[in-house]
């Protein structure tokens, strides 16, 4: 059976929120409650650890003042996320969870795990929870105020879907269109490991 057959076969059966979650930019401004921030946050923690060490830490910024600052250090490419009303900054550090031999450091990928649990709630919640890498980091960690030794790895932008008329024609495309993925043949083996 082709690769993309199988994926197809298997749709239905996956879980809705996973199968309907998008990282969608046509967004609204209309305000996301605390209570529901606060389930996402839920959510996030979660998620399975190294040791049960937690090593997610989130800074909820809500207000128009920060909502600014994180704008100002975004490249022009992410304007979509301009209208936003609140974002999740996640911060991680090295130590704060196992460390093992093989350059496996697991901060960054229990803090990754969280963040999924965190985007598959808010799809559940008719909200979209966008991750974005794309912003100053250096700068904008150093505007929160967090010190130099944590990881500011990626913002979630949290909003309601909203008009798809201000989006760029590129990214119209891609709201519309279908997940782009590559065939499992592309990334999974079976017995034999190929480099
Ligand atoms: C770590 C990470 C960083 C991302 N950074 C950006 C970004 O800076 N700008 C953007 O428009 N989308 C960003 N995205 C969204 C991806 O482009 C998107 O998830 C990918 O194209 C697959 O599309 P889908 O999530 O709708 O399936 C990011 C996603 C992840 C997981």
């Amino acid at each position: 059976m082709a690769d993309n057959e199988q994926s197809k076969r298997y749709d239905e059966m996956i879980v809705k929120e996973i199968d309907e979650r998008r990282a969608l930019r046509a967004l609204s401004d209309k305000p996301v409650s605390r209570e529901i921030i606060d389930r996402l946050l839920t959510a996030a923690t979660y998620a399975p650890s190294f040791g049960n060490n937690q090593p997610w830490r989130f800074l909820v910024l809500e207000d128009e003042e920060s909502m600014e600052t994180v704008r100002k250090r975004l490249p022009g490419g992410n304007y979509w996320a301009r209208p936003c009303p609140a974002v999740i900054a996640v911060v991680t550090r090295e130590d704060l969870d196992g460390q093992m031999p093989g350059n496996r450091n697991y901060a960054l990928f229990d803090t990754g795990m969280a963040c999924m649990n965190l985007q598959l709630q808010a799809r559940k919640e008719g909200l979209v929870a966008h991750p974005v890498a794309g912003f100053n980091a250096i700068e904008l960690r150093r505007d929160l105020g967090i010190d130099e030794d944590y990881i500011l790895i990626a913002l979630m932008f949290l909003a309601y879907p909203g008009p798809e008329d201000t989006l760029s024609e590129k990214h119209l495309a891609m709201e519309k269109g279908p997940r782009n993925r590559k065939a499992l043949s592309e990334v999974v083996f079976y017995k034999k490991w190929e480099n």
